[in-house]
């Protein structure tokens, strides 16, 4: 994959020319699209497989690519994560019962450019009590992280704005896994932490293309990956939460590239 464009700054980070902007907002429609696709056929009974089959004809349709299938040996076009697993939750026979909440993850490539986002669903839109409150914090976090991304602030302040909210909360935020620089390529520096100390980390700039996905669980922060290698559970069986965008940093704050087309991020509002 050609990755040449702009420059790196000294951390290895690159930076986008304000016309890459373009193909980057290309590629996130198509994946937040496809995410509003796939709300109305999460219902108790479907199967976690059934909707992955969806979600790649639909990358199929949009003569775009899916960026997973193939990704270190994964052979999905999403990732899904019900209740307990944390991420990297892999399609397959599970089927969703009434109350469940999971989160759903594409990542596409369009002309080269890469879209990555994820959202929470609930099957049969009634969570409990505790469960709608854990989307409500990680959505909120992921709001807050955004906020956060401007140019002059650190990527720690983003942690720190992150980890701030989420433990005023009583909740806790994941460590194992991170946000990353993407554009040209799936994942590439910076390691995007949901957590951290206020001015610590890189400083950003304008034309810095990452992801920002924190997953906030409602127990204890440890995570284990089973035995396929992929999937991420937390250590004390408690549900976990996630929301991801793509986004550009701009003179002035962020762009977001994976916004919902149709106004459903938020699975409860
Ligand atoms: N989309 C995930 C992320 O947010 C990565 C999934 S890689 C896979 O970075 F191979 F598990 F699909
Ligand atoms: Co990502
Ligand atoms: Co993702």
């Amino acid at each position: 994959m050609d990755d040449n464009r702009g420059r790196l700054t000294r951390d290895g980070i690159r930076l986008y020319d304000p016309g890459d902007f373009a193909g980057m907002h290309k590629a996130g429609h198509l994946a937040a699209e496809i995410l509003d696709r796939i709300a109305d056929h999460v219902v108790p009974g479907a199967t976690t497989g059934a909707l992955d089959r969806l979600i790649e004809a639909w990358v199929v349709e949009a003569g775009a690519k899916s960026a997973t299938i193939g990704y270190k040996g994964y052979a999905h076009a999403s990732c899904i994560s019900v209740n307990h697993v944390v991420c990297h939750g892999i399609p397959g026979d599970k089927t969703l019962k009434r109350g469940d909440i999971l989160n759903i993850d594409v990542t596409v490539i369009v002309d080269g450019w890469f879209g990555d986002t994820s959202r929470m669903y609930v099957a049969g839109d009634k969570p409990s009590v505790k469960a709608a409150r854990l989307i409500q914090v990680a959505h909120d976090a992921l709001m807050l992280g955004i906020e956060a991304a401007r140019p002059g602030n650190t990527f720690g302040d983003i942690g720190h704005a992150i980890q701030s909210h989420v433990e005023s909360q009583r909740m806790s935020v994941v460590r194992d896994f991170c946000g990353h620089g993407l554009g040209r390529v799936f994942h590439a520096p910076p390691n995007v932490l949901h957590y951290g100390r206020a001015g610590t980390g890189p400083v950003l700039e304008p034309g810095m293309f990452f992801t920002i996905e924190p997953m906030v669980n409602l127990g204890r922060p440890e995570t284990k990956v089973l035995a396929d290698d992929w999937t991420a559970v937390t250590r004390d069986k408690s549900l976990s939460a996630q929301f991801e965008h793509s986004i550009g940093i701009t003179e002035t704050g962020a762009e977001v590239f994976t916004l919902s087309p149709a106004g459903r991020f938020h699975p409860t509002r």
